[in-house]
């Protein structure tokens, strides 16, 4: 048997229509069967739709399983095949093939403006407690929204196309159709980014959509992000207020000829159905307005009432190839059950919180309207609770009936929700479960890893937080689906080696990356701490527009340094760290200046001896920041410094405590992360340089804020597993350090006290330095503060707070759905189930389950570039067996902990293997 090729991906994606770079990572897969022997050799060539050969690698003498064609640069426009050949080490060939496309430089076709109303600008435009209140006296939406258009381009073809592409893009969000039928199986495009910069153009293949003589382009177009409400404060008409579309018809015929449509002044825009939509309000539908064919050839659309011209203006905004998976329906869940509260009201219980909207099957009399609120949570007696509340974010939709007999069938089309539990509010008749589909929506990305052992709990822990990712990676990375769904960059940092762990976001985050580079431009080098930065928080002339005094922060910021160096972990793809490392630079250097240009509050430099100036210059720790945010002990007012504060005086204590060290532990951790990002770029200079950078950065830290006791600054847990993981104690003081760290842990009852930054490092801290036992007793810690309490009060997501749920089912009006404590799947998947990345790309793994942990048994799985890496193993009594399987192209070392023996080689080789293992030793590794 030969060799099997399979995965052929360019840039991560599997035969991309429009790539942005114009020479793409080719990469592939490839397993052996029966007596086939490894790879030896590879050959790529690339065609063009003519068939030339454009490139040719010529034989290459490797097994890598990735190449980037570096004399090959695409044509803009152009679709391209690669064709790969592979030599296993007996001279034998395999051969497979797959395509791309290179998306548009340039646009050469104009806006179609269609009549309307100028998005209305309304919202709050500073944070204050109003925009976590409940709306006062809002108007109705209706009295303030407007309804999305209809636009409609009719067209003649000569004949049937041999091949058609649509490329569209808009200002707001779009939804096309040809003939009647919808285009692709994509949502809300084109997505969310830093409008004012660049804007998307999304590629459809839809060469089976037309056909000889008249076909008829639709297009409906809503507020979306661009015009719509969005953000923390829930602020309309930030990006433009008015609405546009514009797109390039590509459609080639069998004589040769090519016909490009673009829009001309034969476009016409009405209104339709929707009376208005927004992705935080919701959307309402007027089925009696439906207009059956608008979007088909009949002369009826062409001739009826209110269709009016649209303007074509010039396009001036860049727009740009989206690459990557778009956002589509990726799961249908059916009611589980629907309760009359005790309030009396009917609730629709889906099980699950997610992001998404509902399908509803309803019948009824003309003109009813059904209403339809969305939470994610019900109270403690079992009634409805809306848990997020504040300005524009009603999350409601509402549904008149057309009164068909037959009955109707809806789901909204361009908002979304942050849900589990739906109020039903004027439903005709008795609504029954299979009357009612949940919807859940996001970008499209394949799961890559799995998690299943002989602990219930913990298998519930890693599905809430891949239902987290589900329902946060949608449109950018969000740090929750309904009160704010901004691009926070420090939920992303700490998220984001599990998140690359769990799904396939390679091509997401280099999409998302680009528009904190592009962000960080238009910000003179400052990393915002949310990107896209909405445009309302962001107005020089109104400097409390934001977050007051944060505009740069440790652990928010440092999301240019960590979500590069992860991709690059994840993936090996040097080109994630490449494009990032000049916004490294730019953001080190930001911070090593602010460094030198401030000291913290209170801090007299006339005071400071000239070596405490001197250090103090050197440390990024001047300026406000979120510090440990959330950390539980300055919430659950078991902290002195707690006591009679406010709820929102209450948030800001972990950073008023902590935000002096968090600055240079971060800036610490930036500065190591660029020398690795150089070094593993081959710049050993610039790697030497910012490592020297960061050893005077640690000593004056050192020097600073770490006690000989080992003590470090307010004491506090958080900042103790900061500075132990990013190496700022002395070694002398280490073991002190450790030490108190452990009696922090110990003081909290076994409790974690780490807040947002420092719990993704807290169990590896423990684990490290000798307290494994301690670690996993945290793990399955089942009181508040903890994962598992979590898990035993209900959640089927990660919560924003540990104490969301308290004790006596008191709800507090939180998020549910935040994935930033999910990052201890990450461990899990290291520490118990055991694979572990050692080199980029899994292509050194090691194998460390923990057989003297909480599991009896653990199946898990992570799909490296390469090819899946799976264990599967068991404990009985002091012996354990292992599965293991290891794909071509990664080699890895088993490692047990203490005590443990194997039978076998620790080295393996790709193939799977059974492997035994006995204690031979009393005890554990800690
Ligand atoms: C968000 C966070 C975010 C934070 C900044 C919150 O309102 O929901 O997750 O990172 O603000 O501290």
């Amino acid at each position: 048997m030969p060799l099997v090729l399979s995965d052929l991906r360019a840039d991560h994606l599997e035969n991309p229509l429009a790539l942005r770079r114009v020479t793409p990572r080719l990469t592939w897969r490839v397993r052996a069967e029966g007596t086939a022997s490894a790879p030896r050799a590879h050959r790529i060539r690339i065609t063009a739709a003519d068939g030339a050969v454009a490139h040719d690698s010529g034989w290459i003498d490797s097994d890598a399983t990735a190449l980037e064609a570096v004399d090959f640069e695409g044509a803009p426009g152009s679709d391209y095949r690669w064709h790969l050949a592979v030599r296993d080490a007996d001279g034998a060939e395999v051969e497979a093939s797959a395509g791309f496309g290179i998306g548009l430089a340039d646009w050469d076709a104009p806006w179609a403006e269609p009549v309307q109303e100028r998005v209305l600008a309304e919202g709050p435009l500073e944070i204050g407690p109003e925009v976590f209140a409940p709306a006062a006296d809002a108007a109705p939406p209706g009295e303030r929204l407007h309804p999305p258009r209809h636009l409609r381009q009719a067209f003649n073809l000569p004949a049937a196309p041999v091949s058609a592409r649509l490329r569209i893009s808009s200002q707001g969000v779009h939804q096309p159709s040809l003939n009647g039928r919808p285009v692709g199986d994509g949502l809300l495009a084109p997505g969310y980014e830093s409008y004012q910069h660049e804007i998307s153009v999304m590629t459809h293949d839809v060469t089976s959509l037309l056909r000889e003589g008249a076909n008829v382009l639709g297009v409906i177009l809503g507020d979306g992000w661009y015009a719509g409400r969005i953000s923390i404060l829930g602020r309309s008409a930030q990006y433009g207020d008015i609405l546009r579309a514009t797109w390039r018809l590509e459609v080639d015929l069998p004589d040769g000829s090519r016909h490009v449509i673009r829009p001309d002044a034969s476009v016409r825009s009405s209104r339709g159905p929707i009376d208005w939509s927004d992705i935080f309000i919701g959307e309402r539908h007027d089925a009696r307005a439906e207009m059956p064919g608008w979007d088909e050839p009949s002369a009826d659309a062409e001739a009826s009432e209110g269709w009016t011209p649209c303007a074509l203006l010039p396009v001036s905004v860049p727009l740009v190839p989206f690459v990557g998976e778009p956002i589509r329906r990726v799961r249908e869940l059916p009611a589980q059950r629907i309760l009359t509260t005790p309030a009396g009201e009917t609730v629709i219980d889906f099980g699950q919180v997610m992001a998404g909207r509902v399908r509803m099957r309803v019948r009824g009399e003309r003109g009813t309207v059904v209403r339809l609120e969305h939470a994610e949570v019900i109270d403690a007696e079992g009634n409805f609770l809306d848990n997020i509340l504040g300005v524009n974010k009603d999350q409601a939709d509402e549904y008149v009936l057309a009164g068909r007999p037959e009955g109707e069938e809806w789901e909204p089309l361009f908002t979304f929700h942050g849900f589990r539990y739906v109020k039903l509010i004027g439903y005709p008749g008795t609504p029954e479960p299979e009357d009612f589909t949940a919807v859940v929506i996001a970008n499209d990305l394949a799961q890559t890893a799995s998690f299943s052992s002989s602990h219930a709990r913990l298998d519930r822990l890693v599905q809430n937080t891949i239902w987290s990712q589900r329902s946060n990676f949608l449109a950018v990375p969000t740090d929750c689906p309904q009160r704010e769904r901004a691009g926070w960059t420090g939920d992303l940092q700490i998220f984001a080696p599990t998140a690359a762990t769990l799904m396939g976001v390679a091509a997401f985050l280099d999409r998302w990356l680009r528009n904190v580079r592009v962000d960080q431009d238009a910000h003179g080098g400052i990393v915002p701490i949310i990107v896209p930065m909405p445009p309302a928080m962001d107005d020089p002339d109104r400097p409390n527009a934001g977050l007051g005094d944060i505009s740069d922060a440790a652990g928010w910021s440092d999301a240019i340094t960590i979500a590069p160096w992860e991709l690059y972990r994840h993936y090996g793809d040097p080109r994630f760290l490449r494009d990032n490392l000049e916004a490294m630079r730019t953001w080190v250097e930001h911070q090593t200046a602010g460094a030198a240009a401030s000291l913290p509050a209170g801090l007299d430099p006339a005071s400071l001896s000239p070596e405490r100036l001197a250090r103090q210059r050197l440390l990024w720790n001047g300026r406000m920041n979120f510090g440990d945010w959330l950390a539980p002990s300055t919430l659950d007012g078991s902290r002195p410094e707690a006591a009679g504060l406010d709820e929102f005086s209450a948030i800001m204590l972990a950073p008023q405590l902590t935000a002096e060290l968090t600055g240079p532990l971060f800036q610490i951790r930036s500065l190591d992360l660029y020398a690795a990002s150089a070094e593993a770029l081959g710049d050993a200079v610039t790697a030497a340089q910012a490592r020297e950078h960061a050893a005077a950065v640690r000593a004056a830290f050192a020097a600073e804020y770490v006690g000989d006791d080992g003590r470090i600054g307010p004491d506090m847990q958080g900042i103790a597993v900061l500075a132990l993981a990013f190496d700022a104690v002395p070694d002398e003081i280490r073991p002190r350090a450790v030490a108190r760290l452990v009696e922090l842990v110990q003081e909290a009852g076994v409790h974690l006290d780490t807040g947002f930054v420092s719990v993704p490092f807290l169990l590896d801290v423990l684990w490290d330095e000798g307290h494994a036992d301690l670690a996993r007793a945290l793990l399955v810690q089942d009181t508040a503060p903890s994962w598992l309490y979590e898990v035993d009060h209900g959640a089927t997501t990660i919560w924003e707070a540990w104490n969301a749920v308290h004790e006596d089912g008191t709800v507090e009006r939180m998020s549910m759905n935040h994935y930033a404590f999910g990052c201890v799947v990450d461990w899990m998947m290291r520490r118990l189930a055991g694979i572990e990345l050692l080199e980029p790309g899994y292509r050194r793994t090691r194998i460390a389950p923990d057989l003297d942990g909480v599991l009896d048994h653990c199946q898990a799985h992570v799909d490296a570039p390469a090819g899946r890496i799976a264990v599967d193993w068991t404990r009985t009594g002091a012996e354990a067996r292992l599965t293991v399987e290891i794909p071509l192209g990664v080699t890895a070392e088993v490692a047990l902990a203490p005590g443990w023996t194997l039978d076998d080689p620790t080295e393996l080789t790709p193939g799977t293997h059974t492997l035994r293992a006995a204690r031979t030793e009393e005890g554990s590794a800690s």
